[in-house]
């Protein structure tokens, strides 16, 4: 049976039981929705959408296809990663479609942030909506709602993102299986589905990607520099324990240059900018300060390896008065 809503007294899924428990039932409750009918899945690598993938596999199997689009914006190795978790591990239909080409022609000269999210918002339902077409067959529409959306877009806190992102004008019916789980329950049934720890437990990162940590109009040298900084940073934090316990780091790459000297000569190079911040809400943050060791070990590696950046900066303002992102 679907539910619709939370029940007031259901028990927190805090243990692999627990979990079990969940996915057993969910497992019936989705073959009796969906029948022998075909359900189509935007398969972002996200936590929510991932652990709907796995359930959905679980249950139906090859009567799920998964979309997975990657926009040019994604952090190192994520598109690989879902393309061998879905495709070769769990034997998932997945359907990859490399759209970079595309989103970044059309992001090329937009310095505008909220035309930029705009325009990827946009070019992403497209592309998926073109993938959705080439299909037969297709009823259902897999979504990776949880309970704090549902309830957020009844407080008017904020538009449910989850339907928001997707093509409305396609005609499905939603299949949303964790919609009644917060966040912390879709990770422990995500473990329990067999996912990856780091995929499940993986800080959130924003729709529009790299693209707002990329600020102003995006150029693929520099987008490819925040990429490779970015890398660095989570396999230095992973070194360092910190994985996991800061809630939220990355880098940002501006556009602007500065003076430096590499092999006795001027250079004139992007500075890449490093925020590591933790909250609970997101609605105020704190800074994480780091080590000092560990921030100068930060900086030789990434002004060593980076191609294009000759300086470091650590940003310590919080949330307020600052965003997280830049943009
Ligand atoms: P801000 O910058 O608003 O970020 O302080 C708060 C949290 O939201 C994430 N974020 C986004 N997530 N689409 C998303 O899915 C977006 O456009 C977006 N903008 C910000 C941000 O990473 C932080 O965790």
């Amino acid at each position: 049976m679907i539910m619709e809503r939370r029940p007031d007294n259901m028990v927190r899924i805090t243990t692999p039981e627990l979990a079990q428990a969940y996915i057993d039932e969910q497992i019936a409750a989705i073959r009796e929705q969906v029948g022998d009918k075909k359900v189509l899945l935007a398969l972002s690598g996200g936590v929510d959408s991932s652990v709907v993938a796995a359930l959905l596999i679980k249950a139906i199997g090859n009567q799920l296809t998964c979309v997975h689009v990657n926009h040019g914006l994604l952090r190192k190795g994520e598109p690989e990663q879902v393309v061998e978790v879905f495709r070769n591990q769990m034997k998932a239909n997945l359907i990859y479609v490399d759209a970079t080409d595309r989103f970044l022609d059309l992001l090329a000269g937009v310095e505008d942030p909220e035309q930029k999210r705009h325009i990827i918002g946009e070019e992403f339902i497209k592309v998926f909506a073109e993938e959705a077409a080439k299909l037969e067959g297709i009823k259902f529409l897999g979504q990776g709602t949880i309970w704090p959306d549902i309830l957020e877009s009844e407080q008017g806190i904020k538009a449910h993102h989850n339907v928001g992102g997707l093509p409305k004008e396609l005609d499905f019916e939603l299949v949303e299986p964790v919609k009644i789980l917060f966040k912390d329950e879709v990770r422990v049934v995500g473990e329990a589905l067999g996912l990856p720890h780091g995929m499940v437990y993986r800080q959130p990162f924003p729709g529009p990607g790299l693209g707002v940590r990329c600020p102003g109009a995006i150029t693929r040298d520099r987008l490819e520099a925040v990429r490779e900084a970015d890398a660095i940073l989570r396999e230095e934090f992973a070194k360092e324990g910190l994985e996991g316990k800061v809630w939220q780091y990355f880098t940002v790459v501006p556009p602007f240059r500065s003076t430096g000297i590499r092999d006795g000569k001027r250079v004139f190079e992007w500075l890449c900018i490093i925020r590591a911040i933790n909250t609970t809400d997101v609605v105020e943050c704190t800074v994480e300060h780091l080590e000092p060791a560990f921030m100068d070990h930060l900086v030789k590696r990434i002004t060593t390896e980076v191609k294009g950046i000759n300086r470091v900066l650590f940003d310590f303002t919080p949330k307020p008065c600052a965003t997280v992102e830049y943009e």
